[in-house]
């Protein structure tokens, strides 16, 4: 690889990037409705990418293309290319299980199981894995807990119901759940929009951390919260996917006159 003075050129960086979701003429109908036209998207290999836009213009839509969710839809036709690491998710013989395990997703509002944190936690275990021991899964719940810095207030309360819990440690739990199924993408829908302040920069903290291990796409309303954790951003406007860049440049020299709008709040 050519460095000048020690530092790659900004052609090198980009070459070297890695994709990990990319999209081509993603285009998606509910019935005659059409709420995403013509979206090309590359999303970052282990950065956080961050979805802006004012509500009902696809942002939610759009996350549920990435591990087909929107399957669960009657009436919801998806047309185009949707690659995730170099694989088109959308093939017929695409093993759905292997791609939500993969792509997990988290919501708006905490949504654990009405068990024990325990159980939430080995509950996709064992749905998709063979038999394991108590030992193993045991190690599975220290492990997952620890990653979303919740072992060591939880470890005397693994037989607590979930739903117990604060909204921000349900969140987390939501959260490690996922992890023992190994996957590579998480995909955060308004995570924090039940959250009060103090426990959203706690969660954003946490982000930080994931990141190194997982790419994440997060949907945020809250332009400051995309601003604060993400490194790029798409721009969505009525199913369209504005802009897409750098997370700094669409918040400070955005080239569309939609995005700069929306950006210094003259709608949404
Ligand atoms: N299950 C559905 N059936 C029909 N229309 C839907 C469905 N889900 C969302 N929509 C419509 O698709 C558009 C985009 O919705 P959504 O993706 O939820 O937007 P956002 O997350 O940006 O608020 C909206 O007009 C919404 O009403
Ligand atoms: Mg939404």
């Amino acid at each position: 690889m050519k460095v000048i003075n020690g530092e790659k050129t900004g052609k090198e960086m980009e070459a070297e990037k890695q994709i990990t979701i990319k999209t081509k003429n993603l285009n998606l109908h509910y019935g005659d409705f059409q709420a995403i036209t013509n979206v090309h998207l590359e999303i970052t290999t282990k950065k956080i990418t961050a979805l802006i836009g004012p509500s009902g213009c696809g942002k939610s839509t759009l996350l549920r293309v990435f591990n087909r969710m929107n399957d669960l839809i009657d009436d919801c036709q998806v047309t185009g290319q949707i690659l995730i690491d170099g694989q088109d998710i959308y093939l017929p013989d695409t093993d759905l299980i292997a791609l939500r395990k993969k792509v997990g997703m988290v919501f708006q509002r905490p949504n654990p199981f009405p068990l024990s944190v325990y159980e939430n936690i080995v509950f996709g275990l064992k749905i998709h894995e063979q038999k394991k021991k108590k030992s193993e899964l045991d190690d599975y719940v220290e492990s997952s807990l620890k990653e979303v810095k919740l072992w060591d207030k939880l470890k005397n309360k693994l037989n607590s119901i979930a739903l117990g819990l604060s909204l921000e440690q349900q969140q987390r739990l939501c959260i490690a759940r996922l992890l023992p199924v190994k996957p590579d993408i998480l995909l955060m829908d308004e995570p924090c929009s039940t959250l009060d302040p103090n426990s959203t920069q706690r969660i954003e903290d946490l982000m930080q951390v994931l990141k190194q291990d997982y790419t994440i796409v997060i949907v945020t309303h809250n332009m400051q919260q995309a601003a604060r954790v993400s490194e790029e951003t798409g721009f969505m406007f009525l199913g369209e996917l504005v802009e897409y860049g750098k997370t700094s440049k669409i918040f400070t020299r955005p080239l569309k006159k939609r995005t700069e709008d929306y950006i210094t709040g003259r709608f949404g």
